[in-house]
């Protein structure tokens, strides 16, 4: 899939050698998998849009493994491919040619967890979902929350500085992150792994690699800070008559639940028809049967007229938004989620709606909006698009993108953070169009740039993406970045053709 679509050309990288084989056994025996079967999954990333043909996997345990691996590669002029969990949005996390895969699936212990401050240190191949239920057994959340939650690694999120659902409440990983511990491409061992909350010693040196999608470095362990776990959750997912009402119901909500709001996520009505479609989820606001009650009030919020999923899709059919709110005190949050709920429904900004707090209902709720992106990739081909915007101006894009590419698309679908002014439009074909995709590119990209918006909020460039970073940042950024990947990896041997602009 990869060079057809995405014309690139194999750097001068050395090829593994049997001696390099032996090298490798040496460092981490019985782990250097060469099976071709094995090796197709490491080889293709989770949309399937994108395939290297690394004939080579490795799964070091320990920081030391890793080091040695990397002295051996820059020796050798070996190119590398770090992958987590192989979630990863952009084609970042898989090779372009024959990349030698360093996986970080083994090296998944946790170091230690302070039950007074929060902080977690673990390695960087910890599970995320795992990493969840660990800490709040202890009585903390993780500050980020993804749908890849149960595959993704914690080495990955940082690496991708992935936003996810709970980015409006704990903000990003630049700011939750305090330490990392990352090894460098000629094996150098950088120990920044610090627990502290202030440290202005010098420049910030984790923050490179926050975000930096394995091109700087390899990270191997990762301390977070983790908030103590709400003794109260509830979510509310209400229907919209049009987009003008999900802006004011935002702007609403954040007046009216200020300090316990947690999300703000949006839906469209094609992607409620996807995720009832393709997934077989039910609708909470589409039969009135299966209304889920609120615990605590027994109410149920219900207006007569609502989409009805299994139809097709009309332009003007309404939003679900999806609001969490996190707090310490039932009692308190369900009066406030109430007198919000209230206010919203009297005035017409809301037409229909369900409430729960019970944990297994709050979790079907946010499977509506999580698993969105697996019942578009069960849709077709899927040309993914993940850009920030003024928030007021957010879905014109994609009323814009229907008109412009009219039948050849199946769906063109908008949905996310809208709290956080992301906008994760998707568009699905039956299979790959030259033509749908020239319909596309540029004009997203530009219609982001005059927005003055960004054209990867929060998925990175990886490799279907580096040659858009352009749209987003200045020239003498760019340039700058390339410095910095030649001070940091001057051979290149780093996630070659990922995230960058190839140089001239
Ligand atoms: P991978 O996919 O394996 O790798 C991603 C990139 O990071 C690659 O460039 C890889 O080389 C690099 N990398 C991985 N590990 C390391 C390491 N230890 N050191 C250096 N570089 C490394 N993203 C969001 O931001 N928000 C979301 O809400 C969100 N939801 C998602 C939902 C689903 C269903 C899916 C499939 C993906 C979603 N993503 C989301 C995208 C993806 O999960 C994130 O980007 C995630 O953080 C990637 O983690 P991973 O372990 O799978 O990394
Ligand atoms: C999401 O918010 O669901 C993720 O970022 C994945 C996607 O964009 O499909
Ligand atoms: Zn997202």
């Amino acid at each position: 899939l990869t060079r057809e679509r995405y014309p690139v050309r194999r750097l001068p990288f050395s090829v593994v050698s049997g001696e390099d084989l032996a090298a490798f056994e040496r460092i981490v025996p019985g782990r250097v998998i060469t099976d071709p079967e094995v090796l197709e999954a490491s080889n293709v990333d989770w949309l399937r849009t994108v395939r290297g043909s690394s004939v080579l996997l490795l799964r070091p345990r320990t920081t030391e493994e890793v080091s040695h691996i990397l002295r051996h590669c820059h020796e050798r002029n070996l190119a590398v491919n770090p992958q987590g969990g192989n979630t990863g949005m952009v084609g970042g996390s898989v090779p372009v040619f024959d990349e030698i895969i360093l996986s970080t699936a083994l090296m998944n212990q946790v170091i230690s967890f302070h039950d007074m401050s929060g902080t977690l240190v673990c390695q960087a191949g910890c599970v995320l979902e795992d990493l969840s239920r660990h800490v709040e057994e202890r009585g903390f959340v993780m500050p980020l929350d993804l749908g890849a939650k149960g595959s993704c690694h914690i080495g990955g999120n940082v690496a991708t500085n992935a936003g996810g659902l709970r980015f409006l409440r704990y903000g990003s990983l630049h700011g939750t992150v305090l330490g990392l511990e990352v090894v460098l491409a000629d094996g150098t061992v950088l120990n920044c792994l610090s627990t502290l909350r202030k440290d202005n010693t010098g420049y910030d040196l984790k923050q490179l690699f926050i975000g930096s999608e394995g091109t700087l470095g390899v990270i191997t362990a990762v301390s977070i800070l983790c908030p103590p776990k709400p003794r109260a959750v509830s979510v509310a997912f209400l229907s919209c008559p049009g987009f003008s009402e999900v802006l004011q119901t935002f702007s609403t909500c954040k007046g009216l639940l200020g300090e316990i709001l947690s999300a703000y996520e949006f839906m469209d009505a094609e992607c409620m028809w996807l995720v009832t479609h393709h997934l077989r989820l039910a609708s909470p606001v589409q039969d009135p049967s299966r209304f889920i009650p609120d615990q605590h009030t027994g109410r149920r919020y219900h207006v007569a007229e609502s989409v009805c999923a299994s139809e097709p899709v009309d332009p003007e059919s309404p939003f679900y938004v999806l609001i969490e709110t996190s707090g310490s005190r039932a009692g308190h949050d369900a009066e406030k989620l109430n007198d919000f709920l209230e206010q919203v429904l009297s005035s017409g900004l809301v037409t229909d709606g369900t409430v729960a707090t019970d944990h297994m209902k709050v979790k079907a709720l946010w499977a509506l909006r999580e698993r969105i992106s697996e019942a578009l990739s069960r849709d077709g081909y899927v040309y993914k698009y993940d850009l920030s915007l003024p928030t007021e101006r957010l879905y014109d894009l994609v009323t814009d993108l229907r008109a412009r590419l009219g039948p050849r698309a199946k769906h063109v679908v908008g949905y996310g953070h809208l709290g956080d002014g992301n906008l994760h439009l998707n568009v699905t074909s039956e299979a790959f169009s030259p033509s749908v995709l020239g319909a596309l590119e540029p004009y997203v990209y530009e219609w982001t740039a005059e927005q003055r918006g960004s054209v990867s909020a929060e998925h990175g460039l990886g490799f279907k993406k580096r040659g858009v970073l352009g749209y987003s940042k200045p020239p003498e950024a760019l340039r700058l970045m390339q410095q910095l990947k030649a001070l940091l990896d001057p051979k290149g041997i780093l996630n070659p053709y990922k995230t960058l602009p190839a140089q001239a």
